[in-house]
């Protein structure tokens, strides 16, 4: 029996090991960390990669060069490559602005990537560690004890009570004071995923240029298809981004099939993908990591099943057999259903609707849009009647939501690896 762990996660990719490609994106981070007063953002679409890139800026950023070496890079990394300690926040919707974003960060205990483990204290301990597994150079601190009086700070960076910009600002002068030469470390990068959540970013920009310096670098990372659009005020940051924009596209296909070649790496060649199962694998995933992960899970569970070691043909056709069955990606068909409730009607327009992008050309233009004009004579000829009652339950929260609204009579699918398995799943 294979654990198709080893080889395949659907989770965040953290390790090195199992990263694959970017290559590009790699390179420009490790000149963007290099250089003073410039902001990192990520943006994209969901399921295309975003968080794992973050999760390697955050290890490089640490001065673990596994990557970058792994990938040839060791030229662009500098002598003084600047080494950070860093903080990661993953943004949720509860937080509905600048404020209560500075108030999640300042009271966050995360013993690992939180803010206040590096606010000094006495009394508590903090460790090096590395985020990878395999021990390196580049080693992040970690806490193992709480100071004596559980969090105080108060020696060292004051609260301020009801200013939170102030409360934050201190922390991290206390952080740069007293901790970045103890540790051999140039500066603090703040990592906040999730981004796009934020109800009202207003003012966020501003505050992260006055924030910015030679010794505080943001690293922000959300899903936007420009900066813009993440960035409520880009204008005040556009300066810091001439290198830090890193645009995070769907995969090419040799970079799909490699994440196969990894997984077989990762077996230690215990199983093996043939050839044209590859090459299937990655064309139906569509340059989303995140499928070809999710085939690679369900392939070996099928491998299990008959306890073969290749997958072939016929395990790849058992996979896709599964999925019309709705049986091989749980997660995904968990939002199936969701979204067509119990109304055939709905799911009818759901394939229709999902099929309907794939068959138009200006796909590079206007990439995940669906023009309801297209389908409505299709829509007709299966008689789905009331098109115009279904697709608000589309666009409603509460089954997904599948679609967004961008303009009358135009949608977009909200999650494009979801719209690619509803091709997949059969009626
Ligand atoms: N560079 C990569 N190499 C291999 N797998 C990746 C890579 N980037 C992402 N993945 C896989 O794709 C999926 C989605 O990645 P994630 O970083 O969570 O995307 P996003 O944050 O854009 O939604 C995860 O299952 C992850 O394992
Ligand atoms: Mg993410």
């Amino acid at each position: 029996m294979f654990n198709p762990e080893n080889g395949f996660t659907s989770d965040v990719i953290k390790s090195p090991d199992r990263f694959v490609g970017r290559t590009n994106l790699v390179m420009s981070c490790l000149r963007v960390l290099n250089s003073e007063h410039s902001l990192i953002v990520i943006y994209g679409k969901r399921g295309v990669g975003k968080s794992s890139l973050l999760r390697q800026i955050q290890q490089i950023a640490t001065g673990d060069f596994t990557l970058p070496k792994k990938m040839s890079l060791q030229y662009l990394i500098s002598e003084k490559q600047r080494k950070y300690l860093t903080v990661y926040y993953q943004c949720d919707s509860l937080i509905d602005g600048c404020d209560e974003l500075l108030l999640r960060l300042v009271n966050d205990q995360d013993g690992e990537d939180g803010l206040l483990r590096l606010v000094p204290d006495d009394g508590k301990e903090l460790v090096e560690f590395s985020r990878a597994k395999s021990v390196n150079a580049g080693a992040d601190l970690k806490i193992v004890k709480w100071g004596t009086q559980g969090v105080e700070t108060s020696r060292y960076a004051r609260t301020v009570p009801g200013d939170v910009v102030q409360t934050f600002r201190n922390f991290l002068n206390s952080i740069i004071t007293h901790q970045l030469n103890k540790y051999g470390k140039d500066g603090i990068l703040i990592l906040i995923d999730e981004f796009d959540v934020i109800k009202n970013k207003h003012g966020i920009g501003s505050l992260i240029k006055s924030l910015t310096s030679d010794k505080i670098k943001f690293a922000i990372c959300g899903i936007a298809d420009d900066v813009s659009s993440l960035v409520e005020d880009h204008h005040s940051v556009e300066r810091l981004l001439e290198e830090g924009s890193m645009p995070v596209l769907q995969m090419p296909h040799s970079e799909c099939l490699q994440i196969l070649n990894r997984a077989e790496e990762l077996f230690d060649n215990e199983i093996k993908f043939v050839g044209e199962a590859k090459e299937k694998i990655s064309q139906l995933s569509s340059g989303y990591p995140y499928l070809v992960q999710l085939f690679g899970k369900a392939c070996i569970h099928e491998l299990n099943k008959y306890g073969k070691s290749e997958v072939d043909e016929f395990v790849l056709n058992a996979v896709l057999n599964a999925i019309k069955k709705g049986e091989a990606f749980p997660s995904l068909e968990t939002k199936y259903q969701r979204a067509i409730g119990n109304s055939e009607q709905r799911q009818l327009l759901l394939h229709l609707l999902s099929e309907e992008e794939d068959n138009r050309e200006q796909q590079d233009l206007e990439m995940g849009l669906v023009y309801l004009k297209n389908v409505r004579k299709e829509a007709v000829g299966l008689e789905i009647e009331n098109m115009d009652q279904i697709i608000p339950r589309l666009v409603d929260k509460k089954y997904g939501p599948v679609l967004s609204k961008i303009r009358k009579g135009v949608y977009e699918f909200v999650d494009p690896v979801f719209r690619i398995y509803v091709n997949l799943r059969e009626l």
